[in-house]
């Protein structure tokens, strides 16, 4: 599935993660050094959003440059899309165009059309359902900060939305120890949970107790109640407040907890001000390696 672009992290072997981490850590060290790079010279990604974006499509568009590439946004509701255009024609002439697609929208079914009816990779740059290029640098981040995955227990906090679809995506191929409080009714995609489970490699639990969840945990990652594109909206809150990141939930954690949060943040809602400007917090390194991460997801994808 690599080479036909990344849809879901369940698609990934261990060693395609590996890969990534090992030259997402590489390009970021060797752009520390100031060293350039032309390895996507010639080549464009066109950037398809039909959802807002502070961090992907601004990370996306300067790896493609930072590459020698070209990044093209598109936004979806100024294409002919909007006026009934099938998904598979505007496949197939993207794919005529450009050297890589970068997907951001509701459904899930909607990219893998994208993805049936191209001839190039097709990467997920957040649909309802997942956002594996955010876990893919948060594992990066996890293995900078705790120089591994393994032996550490990885604390989801909050609603069981996209991301923490793909976390437990990750989970399952990497055999982390993962677990998810959440909620009841806000459980993750029971689907992914059990195909996940059939794996029977990472060690995934889900519970509705957020301070038994918390304890010795070495990481603590949370998101926002209310996800874009989610009719629930406004009421869900009173319900998550037990599930907020704050001080005293982080005090039964390990102290050497590293907090994180894949931005945006409503600060006094999932996470504290306190806790997210803390000295536990890592958000904003998490948030760097979304271009060095992307980076290595571009170059694999499009260059090999
Ligand atoms: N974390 C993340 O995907 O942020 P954006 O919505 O700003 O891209
Ligand atoms: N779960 C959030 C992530 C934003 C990056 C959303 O889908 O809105």
């Amino acid at each position: 599935m690599m080479k036909k672009g990344i849809l879901a992290l369940s698609d990934l072997s261990k060693e395609n993660f590996e890969e990534l981490f090992k030259r997402a850590i590489e390009l970021k060290e060797r752009r520390k050094k100031g060293i350039t790079e032309n390895i996507l010279a010639g080549k464009t990604a066109g950037l398809l959003f039909d959802k807002p974006s502070t961090r992907t499509r601004i990370s996306f568009e300067a790896a493609m440059a930072q590459l020698g590439g070209t990044a093209v946004f598109i936004s979806a509701k100024d294409t002919q899309m909007t006026r009934g255009e099938p998904v598979r024609d505007v496949a197939r002439v993207f794919s005529g165009y450009l050297d890589a697609l970068v997907i951001r929208t509701y459904a899930q079914s909607l990219l893998e059309e994208f993805a049936e009816f191209s001839d190039i990779p097709v990467i997920n740059a957040l649909t309802d359902l997942y956002h594996p290029c955010q876990v893919l640098s948060d594992l990066m981040t996890v293995i900078e900060y705790k120089s591994g995955y393994n032996d550490l227990k990885i604390v989801w906090l909050g609603d069981g939305n996209n991301v923490a679809n793909s976390w437990i995506n990750a989970a399952a191929v990497l055999g982390i120890n993962l677990v998810l409080a959440c909620p009841e009714g806000y459980f993750p995609d029971k689907n992914i949970m059990e195909k996940a489970l059939e794996k029977q490699c990472g060690q995934i639990t889900i519970t509705p107790n957020a301070s038994e969840a918390v304890k010795d945990a070495d990481v603590i990652y949370t998101d926002v109640w209310v996800s874009m594109g989610d009719k629930e909206g406004e009421a869900k809150k009173q319900v998550f407040a037990p599930f907020q990141v704050n001080s005293e939930l982080l005090a039964k954690a390990s102290k050497d907890v590293i907090v994180m949060h894949c931005l945006p943040a409503h600060r006094g809602e999932e996470i504290t001000e306190e806790v997210l400007e803390g000295s536990r917090s890592v958000v904003w390194s998490q948030a760097e390696n979304k271009l060095h991460m992307h980076k290595a997801v571009l170059e694999v994808l499009i260059s090999r």
